[in-house]
Protein backbone atom coordinates (compact mmCIF):
# COMPACT_ATOMS: atom_id res chain seq x y z
CA UNK A 1 0.00 0.00 0.00
CA UNK A 2 1.31 3.64 -0.91
CA UNK A 3 1.73 6.61 0.91
CA UNK A 4 -1.24 9.02 0.85
CA UNK A 5 -1.24 12.38 0.24
CA UNK A 6 -4.28 14.93 0.97
CA UNK A 7 -3.92 17.87 -1.75
CA UNK A 8 -6.02 21.19 -1.15
CA UNK A 9 -7.83 20.78 -4.72
CA UNK A 10 -9.48 23.51 -6.46
CA UNK A 11 -10.43 21.87 -10.06
CA UNK A 12 -7.73 24.42 -11.60
CA UNK A 13 -5.14 23.46 -13.94
CA UNK A 14 -2.01 23.41 -11.37
CA UNK A 15 -3.86 21.38 -8.91
CA UNK A 16 -5.08 18.91 -11.63
CA UNK A 17 -1.65 18.45 -12.57
CA UNK A 18 -0.39 18.04 -9.17
CA UNK A 19 -2.14 14.77 -8.75
CA UNK A 20 -0.77 13.39 -11.80
CA UNK A 21 2.44 15.05 -10.91
CA UNK A 22 2.75 13.47 -7.00
CA UNK A 23 1.33 10.19 -8.31
CA UNK A 24 4.46 10.23 -10.81
CA UNK A 25 7.06 11.69 -8.50
CA UNK A 26 6.67 10.72 -5.17
CA UNK A 27 4.56 7.17 -6.02
CA UNK A 28 1.67 7.88 -3.93
CA UNK A 29 -1.91 8.22 -3.66
CA UNK A 30 -3.30 11.52 -3.46
CA UNK A 31 -6.52 12.64 -1.56
CA UNK A 32 -8.45 15.70 -3.63
CA UNK A 33 -9.95 17.86 -1.13
CA UNK A 34 -11.73 20.64 -2.21
CA UNK A 35 -13.00 23.27 0.19
CA UNK A 36 -16.01 25.29 -0.30
CA UNK A 37 -15.63 28.69 1.02
CA UNK A 38 -18.35 30.06 -0.59
CA UNK A 39 -16.81 30.24 -4.41
CA UNK A 40 -19.75 29.10 -5.96
CA UNK A 41 -18.51 26.76 -7.72
CA UNK A 42 -19.64 23.41 -9.62
CA UNK A 43 -18.81 20.95 -6.80
CA UNK A 44 -19.80 17.63 -8.59
CA UNK A 45 -17.72 18.42 -11.80
CA UNK A 46 -15.34 19.24 -9.31
CA UNK A 47 -15.38 16.09 -7.67
CA UNK A 48 -15.59 14.24 -11.17
CA UNK A 49 -12.58 15.56 -12.38
CA UNK A 50 -10.18 14.81 -9.64
CA UNK A 51 -11.67 11.30 -9.44
CA UNK A 52 -11.23 11.08 -13.77
CA UNK A 53 -7.47 12.33 -13.39
CA UNK A 54 -6.60 9.96 -11.16
CA UNK A 55 -7.39 10.59 -7.27
CA UNK A 56 -7.96 7.66 -4.47
CA UNK A 57 -10.81 9.81 -3.66
CA UNK A 58 -12.42 13.32 -3.81
CA UNK A 59 -13.70 14.81 -0.94
CA UNK A 60 -15.41 18.35 -0.70
CA UNK A 61 -16.63 19.96 2.12
CA UNK A 62 -18.76 23.01 2.50
CA UNK A 63 -16.94 25.11 5.13
CA UNK A 64 -19.05 27.71 4.81
CA UNK A 65 -20.15 28.44 7.79
CA UNK A 66 -17.18 27.96 9.50
CA UNK A 67 -15.44 30.58 7.24
CA UNK A 68 -17.98 33.28 8.55
CA UNK A 69 -18.58 32.69 11.67
CA UNK A 70 -14.89 31.57 13.12
CA UNK A 71 -12.57 33.43 10.21
CA UNK A 72 -14.47 36.77 8.56
CA UNK A 73 -16.76 37.57 11.75
CA UNK A 74 -14.02 37.89 14.10
CA UNK A 75 -11.92 39.66 11.39
CA UNK A 76 -15.33 42.02 11.01
CA UNK A 77 -15.47 42.80 14.82
CA UNK A 78 -11.31 43.83 14.47
CA UNK A 79 -12.34 46.05 11.30
CA UNK A 80 -9.24 43.81 9.99
CA UNK A 81 -8.50 45.43 6.35
CA UNK A 82 -4.87 44.65 5.03
CA UNK A 83 -2.71 47.92 4.74
CA UNK A 84 -6.14 50.11 4.98
CA UNK A 85 -7.68 48.50 1.76
CA UNK A 86 -7.68 44.54 0.91
CA UNK A 87 -10.53 43.28 3.60
CA UNK A 88 -8.48 39.84 3.58
CA UNK A 89 -10.69 37.12 1.75
CA UNK A 90 -8.00 34.58 0.68
CA UNK A 91 -5.94 35.53 3.97
CA UNK A 92 -8.59 34.15 5.99
CA UNK A 93 -9.53 31.65 4.25
CA UNK A 94 -6.04 29.91 4.35
CA UNK A 95 -5.76 28.87 8.05
CA UNK A 96 -9.26 27.03 7.54
CA UNK A 97 -8.21 25.28 4.64
CA UNK A 98 -4.84 24.20 6.26
CA UNK A 99 -6.89 23.08 9.95
CA UNK A 100 -9.10 21.05 6.99
CA UNK A 101 -6.07 19.56 5.20
CA UNK A 102 -4.85 18.25 8.85
CA UNK A 103 -7.81 17.02 9.88
CA UNK A 104 -8.64 15.28 6.76
CA UNK A 105 -4.57 13.87 6.68
CA UNK A 106 -5.65 12.39 9.91
CA UNK A 107 -8.56 10.85 9.54
CA UNK A 108 -7.24 9.09 6.18
CA UNK A 109 -4.46 8.06 7.76
CA UNK A 110 -2.01 10.31 4.98
CA UNK A 111 1.43 10.86 5.75
CA UNK A 112 1.64 14.58 3.67
CA UNK A 113 -0.42 17.37 2.48
CA UNK A 114 -0.12 18.91 -0.38
CA UNK A 115 -1.54 22.32 -2.10
CA UNK A 116 -0.96 24.13 -5.50
CA UNK A 117 0.55 27.31 -4.39
CA UNK A 118 3.66 29.23 -6.01
CA UNK A 119 6.82 29.91 -4.06
CA UNK A 120 6.12 33.76 -4.74
CA UNK A 121 2.33 34.40 -3.06
CA UNK A 122 1.75 34.34 0.71
CA UNK A 123 -0.72 31.84 0.70
CA UNK A 124 2.22 29.09 0.83
CA UNK A 125 3.40 30.86 3.60
CA UNK A 126 -0.13 31.25 5.51
CA UNK A 127 -0.81 27.42 4.83
CA UNK A 128 2.70 26.02 5.43
CA UNK A 129 2.66 27.74 8.95
CA UNK A 130 -0.58 27.07 9.93
CA UNK A 131 0.12 23.47 9.04
CA UNK A 132 3.17 23.33 10.81
CA UNK A 133 1.64 25.23 13.96
CA UNK A 134 -0.95 21.99 14.19
CA UNK A 135 0.79 19.34 12.97
CA UNK A 136 4.45 19.61 13.49
CA UNK A 137 4.82 16.29 12.05
CA UNK A 138 3.01 16.29 8.80
CA UNK A 139 4.71 16.27 5.70
CA UNK A 140 3.96 19.17 3.36
CA UNK A 141 4.73 19.28 -0.40
CA UNK A 142 4.24 22.19 -3.26
CA UNK A 143 4.00 20.77 -6.24
CA UNK A 144 4.01 24.19 -8.38
CA UNK A 145 6.92 25.46 -6.61
CA UNK A 146 9.00 22.86 -7.13
CA UNK A 147 8.36 21.58 -10.40
CA UNK A 148 9.71 24.12 -12.55
CA UNK A 149 7.30 24.10 -15.15
CA UNK A 150 6.18 27.50 -17.23
CA UNK A 151 2.55 27.92 -17.69
CA UNK A 152 3.17 26.88 -21.18
CA UNK A 153 4.43 23.53 -19.97
CA UNK A 154 1.60 22.83 -17.70
CA UNK A 155 -0.31 23.07 -20.35
CA UNK A 156 1.81 20.76 -22.24
CA UNK A 157 2.00 18.51 -19.31
CA UNK A 158 -1.68 18.36 -18.61
CA UNK A 159 -1.93 17.67 -22.65
CA UNK A 160 0.00 14.16 -22.36
CA UNK A 161 -1.50 12.94 -19.56
CA UNK A 162 -5.36 13.65 -20.53
CA UNK A 163 -5.95 15.98 -18.09
CA UNK A 164 -8.90 18.17 -18.94
CA UNK A 165 -8.38 21.84 -18.99
CA UNK A 166 -10.22 24.22 -17.27
CA UNK A 167 -13.05 25.33 -19.83
CA UNK A 168 -12.03 29.15 -18.33
CA UNK A 169 -8.85 28.69 -19.64
CA UNK A 170 -9.48 31.65 -21.57
CA UNK A 171 -9.13 33.86 -18.64
CA UNK A 172 -6.23 35.78 -18.99
CA UNK A 173 -6.13 36.42 -15.28
CA UNK A 174 -5.69 34.65 -11.29
CA UNK A 175 -8.83 34.41 -9.51
CA UNK A 176 -9.37 33.33 -5.87
CA UNK A 177 -13.23 33.74 -4.40
CA UNK A 178 -14.54 33.20 -1.39
CA UNK A 179 -17.99 34.90 -0.11
CA UNK A 180 -15.59 37.54 1.93
CA UNK A 181 -14.12 38.54 -1.71
CA UNK A 182 -12.66 37.82 -4.64
CA UNK A 183 -9.04 38.20 -5.88
CA UNK A 184 -7.77 39.08 -9.62
CA UNK A 185 -4.25 39.16 -10.62
CA UNK A 186 -2.04 38.79 -13.53
CA UNK A 187 -1.99 39.24 -17.21
CA UNK A 188 -2.32 43.03 -18.24
CA UNK A 189 -3.03 43.75 -14.23
CA UNK A 190 0.50 43.45 -13.90
CA UNK A 191 1.25 46.94 -15.58
CA UNK A 192 0.14 49.63 -12.76
CA UNK A 193 -0.55 52.22 -14.93
CA UNK A 194 -3.36 50.64 -17.18
CA UNK A 195 -6.94 50.63 -15.56
CA UNK A 196 -8.58 47.43 -15.07
CA UNK A 197 -10.04 46.31 -17.96
CA UNK A 198 -13.67 45.77 -17.21
CA UNK A 199 -14.02 42.22 -17.79
CA UNK A 200 -11.95 41.82 -14.85
CA UNK A 201 -14.95 42.97 -12.43
CA UNK A 202 -18.05 40.10 -12.30
CA UNK A 203 -19.07 41.01 -8.71
CA UNK A 204 -19.87 44.26 -9.55
CA UNK A 205 -21.45 46.79 -12.01
CA UNK A 206 -19.43 49.61 -13.04
CA UNK A 207 -20.43 52.22 -11.00
CA UNK A 208 -21.54 54.10 -14.17
CA UNK A 209 -23.83 51.53 -15.30
CA UNK A 210 -25.16 51.60 -11.71
CA UNK A 211 -28.61 52.02 -10.85
CA UNK A 212 -29.66 55.77 -11.42
CA UNK A 213 -32.26 55.17 -7.95
CA UNK A 214 -30.05 54.98 -4.39
CA UNK A 215 -31.14 52.18 -2.36
CA UNK A 216 -30.76 51.94 1.59
CA UNK A 217 -30.05 49.32 3.54
CA UNK A 218 -30.13 48.71 7.47
CA UNK A 219 -27.65 45.95 8.79
CA UNK A 220 -28.32 45.36 12.09
CA UNK A 221 -25.57 44.17 14.87
CA UNK A 222 -25.26 42.53 18.13
CA UNK A 223 -22.38 42.36 19.51
CA UNK A 224 -20.12 43.38 16.34
CA UNK A 225 -21.97 40.86 14.40
CA UNK A 226 -24.23 41.53 11.53
CA UNK A 227 -27.80 39.85 12.06
CA UNK A 228 -29.83 41.20 10.07
CA UNK A 229 -30.38 42.39 6.76
CA UNK A 230 -33.86 45.10 6.39
CA UNK A 231 -34.72 43.78 9.45
CA UNK A 232 -34.78 40.70 8.55
CA UNK A 233 -32.89 37.99 10.80
CA UNK A 234 -30.40 35.83 8.84
CA UNK A 235 -27.40 33.37 9.01
CA UNK A 236 -24.18 35.09 7.99
CA UNK A 237 -23.66 33.36 5.13
CA UNK A 238 -26.73 33.73 3.71
CA UNK A 239 -26.48 37.55 4.81
CA UNK A 240 -23.39 38.50 3.30
CA UNK A 241 -24.38 36.64 -0.33
CA UNK A 242 -27.48 39.06 -0.33
CA UNK A 243 -25.25 41.47 0.57
CA UNK A 244 -22.42 41.20 -2.01
CA UNK A 245 -25.49 41.08 -4.61
CA UNK A 246 -27.07 44.36 -3.57
CA UNK A 247 -23.85 46.38 -2.77
CA UNK A 248 -22.86 44.67 -6.11
CA UNK A 249 -25.24 46.31 -8.19
CA UNK A 250 -24.54 49.37 -7.12
CA UNK A 251 -20.93 49.41 -8.41
CA UNK A 252 -19.36 48.90 -4.63
CA UNK A 253 -16.44 47.35 -3.44
CA UNK A 254 -13.75 47.47 -6.32
CA UNK A 255 -9.99 48.05 -4.50
CA UNK A 256 -7.65 48.56 -6.57
CA UNK A 257 -4.56 48.38 -4.04
CA UNK A 258 -0.86 48.20 -5.00
CA UNK A 259 -0.06 45.65 -2.26
CA UNK A 260 3.13 44.75 -0.01
CA UNK A 261 3.39 41.39 -0.18
CA UNK A 262 5.02 38.71 3.15
CA UNK A 263 7.77 37.55 0.40
CA UNK A 264 9.22 41.23 -0.08
CA UNK A 265 7.65 42.00 -3.32
CA UNK A 266 4.76 45.04 -4.06
CA UNK A 267 2.28 43.42 -6.65
CA UNK A 268 -1.11 45.32 -7.88
CA UNK A 269 -3.95 43.53 -6.68
CA UNK A 270 -7.61 44.01 -7.83
CA UNK A 271 -10.32 42.86 -5.50
CA UNK A 272 -14.03 42.84 -5.02
CA UNK A 273 -15.60 42.90 -1.90
CA UNK A 274 -19.14 44.52 -1.54
CA UNK A 275 -20.23 43.00 1.12
CA UNK A 276 -17.10 43.27 3.19
CA UNK A 277 -16.69 46.96 2.15
CA UNK A 278 -20.87 47.69 3.34
CA UNK A 279 -20.28 45.35 6.23
CA UNK A 280 -16.83 46.85 7.68
CA UNK A 281 -18.05 50.58 6.82
CA UNK A 282 -21.29 50.10 8.91
CA UNK A 283 -19.35 48.29 11.86
CA UNK A 284 -17.23 51.10 12.26
CA UNK A 285 -20.14 53.55 12.10
CA UNK A 286 -21.81 51.64 14.96
CA UNK A 287 -18.47 51.14 17.14
CA UNK A 288 -18.20 55.20 16.65
CA UNK A 289 -21.76 55.28 17.98
CA UNK A 290 -21.25 53.19 21.09
CA UNK A 291 -17.37 53.23 21.95
CA UNK A 292 -15.69 55.91 24.04
CA UNK A 293 -12.54 57.89 22.11
CA UNK A 294 -9.82 55.82 24.07
CA UNK A 295 -11.11 52.80 23.19
CA UNK A 296 -12.01 53.91 19.43
CA UNK A 297 -8.22 55.00 19.29
CA UNK A 298 -6.85 51.98 20.71
CA UNK A 299 -8.73 49.61 18.42
CA UNK A 300 -7.78 51.24 15.64
CA UNK A 301 -4.26 50.10 16.73
CA UNK A 302 -5.24 46.66 17.15
CA UNK A 303 -7.13 46.63 13.89
CA UNK A 304 -3.69 46.81 12.22
CA UNK A 305 -1.69 44.68 14.05
CA UNK A 306 -4.60 42.19 13.22
CA UNK A 307 -5.03 42.66 9.74
CA UNK A 308 -0.95 42.35 9.68
CA UNK A 309 -1.05 39.04 11.76
CA UNK A 310 -4.04 37.68 9.15
CA UNK A 311 -2.21 38.67 6.27
CA UNK A 312 1.64 37.01 7.65
CA UNK A 313 -0.13 33.88 8.40
CA UNK A 314 -0.06 34.20 12.64
CA UNK A 315 -3.41 33.04 12.94
CA UNK A 316 -2.60 30.08 14.84
CA UNK A 317 -0.83 31.75 17.31
CA UNK A 318 -0.94 32.99 21.05
CA UNK A 319 -0.31 36.54 19.76
CA UNK A 320 -3.71 36.09 17.95
CA UNK A 321 -5.90 34.70 20.55
CA UNK A 322 -4.67 37.92 22.71
CA UNK A 323 -6.12 40.29 20.33
CA UNK A 324 -8.60 38.29 19.83
CA UNK A 325 -9.69 37.82 23.15
CA UNK A 326 -9.38 42.16 23.21
CA UNK A 327 -11.51 42.58 20.35
CA UNK A 328 -14.13 39.61 21.24
CA UNK A 329 -14.51 42.06 25.13
CA UNK A 330 -14.63 45.52 22.70
CA UNK A 331 -17.71 44.41 20.76
CA UNK A 332 -20.23 43.94 24.46
CA UNK A 333 -22.08 47.27 23.26
CA UNK A 334 -21.48 47.19 19.77
CA UNK A 335 -25.28 45.96 18.99
CA UNK A 336 -27.21 48.52 17.20
CA UNK A 337 -28.58 49.42 13.15
CA UNK A 338 -26.71 51.37 10.61
CA UNK A 339 -28.24 52.89 7.32
CA UNK A 340 -26.48 52.91 4.17
CA UNK A 341 -26.84 54.36 1.40
CA UNK A 342 -25.88 52.68 -1.85
CA UNK A 343 -25.09 54.63 -4.99
CA UNK A 344 -23.04 54.66 -8.28
CA UNK A 345 -19.94 52.87 -6.20
CA UNK A 346 -20.60 54.78 -2.67
CA UNK A 347 -21.22 53.48 0.38
CA UNK A 348 -22.76 55.72 2.77
CA UNK A 349 -23.04 56.01 5.84
CA UNK A 350 -26.85 57.42 6.71
CA UNK A 351 -28.49 56.71 9.59
CA UNK A 352 -27.44 55.11 13.20
CA UNK A 353 -29.04 53.86 16.37
CA UNK A 354 -27.70 51.75 19.17
CA UNK A 355 -29.52 51.28 22.49
CA UNK A 356 -26.01 51.41 24.07
CA UNK A 357 -25.34 54.78 21.76
CA UNK A 358 -23.23 57.11 23.92
CA UNK A 359 -24.55 59.99 21.81
CA UNK A 360 -26.51 62.27 23.99
CA UNK A 361 -28.49 64.80 22.14
CA UNK A 362 -29.23 66.47 25.44
CA UNK A 363 -25.16 67.45 25.68
CA UNK A 364 -24.85 67.81 21.62
CA UNK A 365 -28.26 70.27 20.51
CA UNK A 366 -27.91 73.64 19.44
CA UNK A 367 -31.41 73.62 20.10
CA UNK A 368 -33.98 73.79 22.99
CA UNK A 369 -33.36 71.47 25.77
CA UNK A 370 -29.47 72.12 25.55
CA UNK A 371 -27.89 70.38 28.43
CA UNK A 372 -24.67 71.35 28.32
CA UNK A 373 -23.23 73.73 30.90
CA UNK A 374 -21.43 76.12 28.64
CA UNK A 375 -20.66 78.17 31.89
CA UNK A 376 -18.23 75.25 32.59
CA UNK A 377 -16.31 75.80 29.20
CA UNK A 378 -13.92 78.79 30.29
CA UNK A 379 -12.44 77.09 33.34
CA UNK A 380 -11.77 73.64 31.23
CA UNK A 381 -10.40 75.79 28.16
CA UNK A 382 -8.19 77.45 31.36
CA UNK A 383 -6.76 74.40 32.91
CA UNK A 384 -6.62 72.34 29.42
CA UNK A 385 -4.48 74.98 27.34
CA UNK A 386 -2.39 76.06 30.59
CA UNK A 387 1.11 74.07 29.70
CA UNK A 388 0.16 75.73 25.87
CA UNK A 389 -0.16 79.35 27.34
CA UNK A 390 3.48 78.36 29.59
CA UNK A 391 5.58 76.99 27.25
CA UNK A 392 4.69 79.85 24.22
CA UNK A 393 5.90 82.53 27.19
CA UNK A 394 8.84 80.67 27.69
CA UNK A 395 9.72 79.25 24.63
CA UNK A 396 7.82 79.43 21.53
CA UNK A 397 7.24 83.42 21.04
CA UNK A 398 10.95 83.77 21.95
CA UNK A 399 11.91 81.38 18.75
CA UNK A 400 10.00 82.56 16.58
CA UNK A 401 8.97 86.28 15.52
CA UNK A 402 6.25 84.91 13.32
CA UNK A 403 4.22 81.88 14.70
CA UNK A 404 2.88 81.05 11.48
CA UNK A 405 6.96 80.51 9.82
CA UNK A 406 6.67 76.99 12.78
CA UNK A 407 4.61 75.42 9.34
CA UNK A 408 7.10 77.68 6.50
CA UNK A 409 8.95 75.03 4.65
CA UNK A 410 11.90 77.51 4.31
CA UNK A 411 12.69 78.69 7.89
CA UNK A 412 12.18 75.46 9.18
CA UNK A 413 10.14 76.99 12.20
CA UNK A 414 13.99 78.63 12.94
CA UNK A 415 14.18 82.65 13.93
CA UNK A 416 15.61 83.79 10.80
CA UNK A 417 18.06 87.19 11.33
N1 LIG B 1 -2.94 39.20 -2.57
C1 LIG B 1 -4.00 38.53 -1.90
C2 LIG B 1 -3.50 37.85 -0.66
O1 LIG B 1 -2.33 37.65 -0.53
C3 LIG B 1 -4.74 37.59 -2.82
C4 LIG B 1 -4.07 36.28 -3.08
C5 LIG B 1 -4.83 35.45 -4.06
N2 LIG B 1 -4.40 34.11 -4.02
C6 LIG B 1 -4.43 33.30 -5.08
N3 LIG B 1 -3.99 32.08 -4.90
N4 LIG B 1 -4.84 33.67 -6.26
O2 LIG B 1 -4.26 37.51 0.20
Amino acid sequence: MSDKVVLAYSGGLDTSVAIKWLQEKYQVDVIALTIDVGNERDFTAIRDKALKVGALKALVVDAKELYINYFVFPALQADAMYEGQYPLATALSRPLMAKLLVDTAQEEGASAVAHGCTGKGNDQVRFEVSINALAPKLKIIAPAREWGMTREETIEYAGQHDIPLPITSASPYSIDESLWGKSIECGILEDPWIEPPEDVYTWTRSPGEAPDKAEYVEIGFERGIPITLNGQKMGGVGLIRQLNELAGMHGIGRIDHMENRLVGIKSREIYEAPAAVALLQAHQALEAMTLARDQLRFKQKVAAEYADLIYNGLWFTPQHRDLAAYVRSSQRFVTGTIRLKLFKGNCTVVGRQSPFSLYSHGLATYDKGDQFDQSAAPGFIHIWGLPVITQAQVQLLGETEDPLSITSPEEGGQKTK
